[in-house]
């Protein structure tokens, strides 16, 4: 991707993110919910990165589950209100801006969370960044016929191409899923690395 296309993508969503309103909501993702008892149980430490926090719900919910977070985002209005809202719940989370496209780690973490955004390449790069036994949960839009509003293919994870990436790993899936029929299909999983 060039600067212009991440000009073009910042701008979108900082389009979308300027309204009062959350535009994913305010409350985390339920999968996350579901399994944080689990992902607590699996993780060798709490130092967490959010990839793509967007306006920060999934952020701010690990934080009250006691994890150091760090949440990366291309978009400063969507990280504005991740800010304002950390602020209000008295937490400290790092929020900072990054083209993800382009992002090389400099650290470790003991878990990564990718939701409801797509970059391949990045994967294995989140992979390696794992501490040993560090995990990751992945849960993203796959492409469909049911896909509500248009999304780039490209965006768009393949039948089971998310179970397909990740077995190319060493490490444990848990809880695979592929919801086509839901409102917006998605395929989930969660992975530890050995
Ligand atoms: C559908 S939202 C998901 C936000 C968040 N993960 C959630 O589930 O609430 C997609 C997010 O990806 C961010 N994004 C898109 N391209 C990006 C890039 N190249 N680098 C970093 N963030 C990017 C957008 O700004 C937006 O916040």
């Amino acid at each position: 991707m060039n600067g212009n296309e991440s000009g073009e993508i910042r701008t979108k969503w900082n389009e979308r993110f300027r309204s009062e309103n959350f535009a994913l909501g305010s409350n985390p993702s339920p999968y996350l919910v579901e399994n944080i008892e689990f992902i607590k149980s699996l993780v060798p430490g709490k130092k967490a990165l959010d990839i793509a926090c967007g306006e920060g719900r999934n952020s701010i919910f690990l934080a009250k589950e006691g994890f150091d977070v760090t949440g990366l985002d291309i978009s400063e209005v969507g990280l504005e209100k991740a800010v304002h809202w950390m602020k209000q719940e008295r937490l400290l989370i790092d929020f900072h801006m990054e083209d993800m496209e382009a992002y090389e780690f400099s650290e470790t973490f003991d878990l990564i969370i990718n939701f409801n955004f797509l970059l391949r390449h990045l994967i294995p790069k989140s992979v390696a960044a794992l501490n040993p036994g560090g995990v990751i949960v992945f849960d993203t839009i796959m492409d469909s016929p049911y896909v509500p509003s248009p999304h780039k293919k490209e965006f768009l994870l393949q039948p089971e191409e998310l179970y397909s990436i990740f077995s190319g790993f060493h490490g444990k899936i848990y809880f695979p899923e592929e919801r086509l029929h839901d409102q917006n299909p998605t395929a989930k999983l969660i992975f530890q690395k050995n």
